[in-house]
């Protein structure tokens, strides 16, 4: 954030004769690495990504800018001032501002243009040293042709007059100030939403993706047992969210998946509180509800425990409730299944399990969101639901009871992997059953 302060700043103090000009920078060559890029590119499964997104759409162009950098005095910026696109880190896995990517389909080989902004060494003094239109940008993307942006208009409106089918562009919140993309759509050409084809490619994760997903839930498990840590009765809800979310920075997290929600008390009965400033008191339970984000992949993990670590009966009986319904949705959790049947499921077992815990009613009718939802680059990731379960898809299962007069709230989050047989735990490191979680608070 720094960067941009000064980025704005010196030049208005240059022109006024108060500050002297950047010191000279010697002789500028390209760089073997670049640091300010990101992390390196999986050249293969990006490549293997758009071979899969040029098949689907069989004939036609495909464009797709890359995210700015936001505004310090403009947007509410709590983490870094850039996050790439997900639709474009999809098919690159480029941390890279301001670029786009030219996809062309049909009649002939496939293309695949990037288009990126030349290097500017006075700004790099800010930015730090950025990908540029020449042979390392090739060399680290595993695109053959780079180009600078200036470049796009005259390319693009070759290949619109030569290359037939729709042009693809994604038509979302991200690109909807894109000036470039707005003219392209009043041309009168055809041009459709390129994100319900990438969302559904989206879908199932590939290899790479798996890793990326595995290592933002280990580094979440890790900021929840940090927070059980921290948890004593009079400790501020913050308190415990600095705890999690530091073990989660220390672990390499780039940043938070959503805003950490750490819900003590009444608070744990609020679905989405995140305000975290209540003191909690001896008896209380907390709903900690918090993923870390990493290489562009988020975890979503709810773990709820006794902030003095020992579960009253009550408690242990609504928690153990909760856990049974989590597990029935997960055992039932296959290729072919779909997200309804499974919250069918979930819902039924609560309703049968339920006995006089939740007084006159059965507790389902205290579980009062939904189930499941796609994990991914978004926490809600992108995907239609009414999709059946297939080996490679990522979704949460988190049944939870909020008994606002009781102040008592339970929620069970965990992220599941579906696998050729079943179904497979990814933040199974989380202490979750009463017993494990009373054994590490034990240890505090
Ligand atoms: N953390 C938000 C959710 O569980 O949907
Ligand atoms: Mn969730
Ligand atoms: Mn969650």
């Amino acid at each position: 954030m720094l960067i941009l302060v000064a980025c704005v700043v010196v030049p208005t103090l240059a022109a006024q004769g108060r500050a002297s000009p950047a010191p000279p920078l010697g002789a500028w060559t390209p760089v073997p690495e670049l640091p300010g890029m990101g992390r390196p590119v999986d050249t293969a499964s990006v490549a293997a990504r758009r071979r899969a997104l040029l098949a689907r759409i069989g004939r036609g162009v495909v464009l797709v800018p890359a995210a700015h950098e936001r505004e310090l005095e403009r947007d509410y910026l709590q983490d870094n001032d850039f996050r790439q696109s997900n639709t474009f880190f999809y098919l690159t896995e480029l941390e890279t501002q301001d670029a786009w990517l030219l996809l062309i389909a049909g009649g002939g080989a496939p293309e695949t243009v990037l288009f990126l902004p030349p290097r500017n060494p006075f700004q790099e003094r800010w930015t730090g040293l950025r990908l540029g239109p020449d042979s390392t940008a090739a060399r680290l993307t595993g695109i053959a042709r780079v180009l600078p942006t200036d470049s796009l208009d005259p390319v693009l409106s070759a290949l619109l007059a030569r290359v037939r089918g729709p042009l693809y562009v994604p038509l979302d919140q991200a690109t909807r100030d894109e000036p470039r993309l707005r003219d392209l759509v009043f041309v009168g050409r055809d041009v459709r939403n390129l994100r319900p084809v990438v969302d559904s490619l989206r879908l199932v994760k590939d290899a790479d993706e798996l890793a990326r997903m595995r290592k933002a839930i280990d580094i979440s498990g890790l900021g929840h047992v940090a927070a059980m840590q921290a948890a004593r009765p009079g400790a501020w809800e913050y308190e415990i969210e600095a705890a999690l979310e530091a073990e989660f920075r220390r672990n390499g997290a780039d940043r938070l998946g959503y805003p950490s929600i750490v819900g003590s008390g009444p608070n744990s009965t609020t679905l989405h509180y995140d305000v975290n400033r209540r003191q909690t008191r001896d008896g209380d339970l907390i709903v900690v509800d918090a993923g870390a984000e990493w290489g562009q992949y988020t975890a979503d993990v709810t773990r709820t425990f006794p902030v003095n670590g020992k579960f009253t009966p009550r408690q242990k009986a609504i928690y153990d409730l909760v856990l049974a319904t989590q597990q029935a949705a997960f055992d039932s959790t296959r290729p072919g299944a779909t997200i309804a049947q499974l919250n069918r499921i979930a819902r039924d077992y609560m309703r049968a399990h339920s006995g006089t815990l939740c007084g006159a009613q059965t507790c389902d009718a205290y579980f009062i969101h939904g189930l499941s939802h796609w994990l991914g680059m978004d926490v809600h990731d992108v995907g239609d639901y009414s999709t059946p379960l297939k080996p490679g898809m990522v979704f949460t299962i988190e049944p939870g009871i909020y008994l606002a007069p009781e102040g008592l709230g339970v929620r069970i989050e965990d992220d599941v992997l579906v696998t050729v047989t079943g179904a497979e735990w990814l933040s199974a490191k989380a202490p979750k059953t009463t017993a494990e979680i009373e054994r590490l608070m034990g240890r505090r």
